[in-house]
């Protein structure tokens, strides 16, 4: 069975490239509309293992009159918006250029499928884990509360966690979003408007909010984010990966390839109006020192270090339940943190060799 036309914003990136191997031979046409981002992509080249079926427009998503052409000679049947800058801590510096892409690249899309009198069938978005921001903890005395925002003086004075608290895992159902960073307002953003546009024109949408997502194809000159292909490459050069505050913020790593199989679920099954909004991860939280470890390990690097350093924004603990997301998608993550790792490491080695000038 076809899927139809597939307009992909983003899909030259890391998930749109890995969901475009799963899919795209099942659609009529599999369009992408990417800027070649330059933070992203080495050189603004896309990338060498991108399908052979995609048809890349290369532009940016904030333009109108990209929208125009591209709408003028595809009527997609399916629109996933993956297009949008993703650097957390650099969002509360570069705000609007975050606001831009990620807020007004969204109603631009929707200002385009409106001028173009289009409508598809089923709009996904991948949202993100950071619309949480801290989300739930417990008190021991069982109090649940949002305890909100870290501030920078309470960074400065090593007060990493909320007292006498544990985290709770976020729940679309469940937990009230409140971002801490731009990037996590921005991407909150991008769902309320799809959800206001595509309710009252009467296109449904699937929004995945994401946790952190690892795995090949994640860029490796992207500074600013993908904290898994960072340490990476520091254990790789035989390097100590530093830790920031006490090593214990907790994440929740899934692999691309169970966030590109929730995607490929979430198109097959079609949209469903009950759930609107899936939690994608593992839904079992590990910190940042078990990911470190679990890297130096794999190429006898130095033990990591904790450096005590922080970041203005940065959540302390993320993780999610997933029952809501199992029930509804025929789906469920295959890949254990240790399996990921290995194959993220070969990937690397592989994407290292084959940038290296050939000798003799
Ligand atoms: N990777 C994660 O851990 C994660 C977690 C939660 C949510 N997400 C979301 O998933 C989506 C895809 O993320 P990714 O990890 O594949 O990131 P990525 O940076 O690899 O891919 C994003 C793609 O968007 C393109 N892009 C950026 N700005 C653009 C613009 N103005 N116009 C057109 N294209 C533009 C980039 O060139 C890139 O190819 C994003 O919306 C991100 O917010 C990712």
């Amino acid at each position: 069975m076809t899927i139809g036309t597939v307009l992909v914003t983003g899909g030259a990136g890391f998930i749109g490239t890995a969901l475009a191997a799963k899919l795209a031979d099942r659609a009529d046409r599999w369009v992408i509309l990417d800027s070649l981002h330059p933070q992203v992509h080495e050189g603004s080249r896309p990338p060498v293992d991108l399908h052979p079926k995609a048809e890349l427009v290369v532009g940016d998503v904030t333009d109108p009159a990209i929208w125009d052409d591209l709408l003028a000679s595809v009527t997609p049947d399916i629109v996933i918006h993956l297009a949008a800058e993703t650097g957390t801590a650099q969002s509360l510096d570069e705000a609007s250029r975050h606001a831009r892409v990620n807020v007004v690249g969204t109603t631009e899309l929707t200002d385009a499928l409106g001028r173009a009198g289009h409508l598809p069938s089923h709009l996904l978005l991948s949202s993100s884990r950071a619309v949480y921001g801290e989300g739930n903890w417990r008190r021991s005395n069982g109090e649940v509360y949002q305890p909100g925002q870290r501030s920078h003086a309470q960074f400065e004075a090593g007060q990493w966690d909320f007292e006498d608290s544990v985290s709770l895992p976020s729940t679309a159902s469940g937990t009230v979003p409140a971002p801490t960073s731009v990037y996590g307002a921005t991407k909150l953003a991008q769902e309320n408007i799809l959800k206001a546009w595509g309710g009252s024109r009467g296109v449904p949408l699937t929004i995945l909010r994401l946790q952190n997502v690892y795995g090949p194809g994640q860029s490796l000159i992207n500074s600013y984010t993908g904290i898994v292909s960072l340490f990476s490459q520091w254990a790789r050069e035989g390097k100590t990966i530093p830790l920031y505050e006490d090593g214990k913020i907790g994440r929740d790593f899934v692999f691309i390839e169970d966030v590109a199989d929730a995607f490929v679920a979430a198109i097959l099954a079609g949209p469903d109006s009950a759930r609107p909004t899936l939690d994608v991860g593992t839904g079992v939280a590990h910190t940042i020192e078990d990911m470190a470890i679990a890297i130096a390990r794999y190429y006898a690097a130095p033990t990591p270090v904790v450096n005590g350093r922080y970041r203005d924004g940065d959540v302390r603990a993320a993780s999610c339940d997933i029952s809501l997301t199992l029930e509804t998608l025929d789906w469920a993550p295959q890949w254990s943190l240790e399996r990921g790792v290995a194959e993220l490491q070969a990937w690397i080695a592989e994407e290292l060799t084959r940038k290296e000038p050939a000798h003799g």
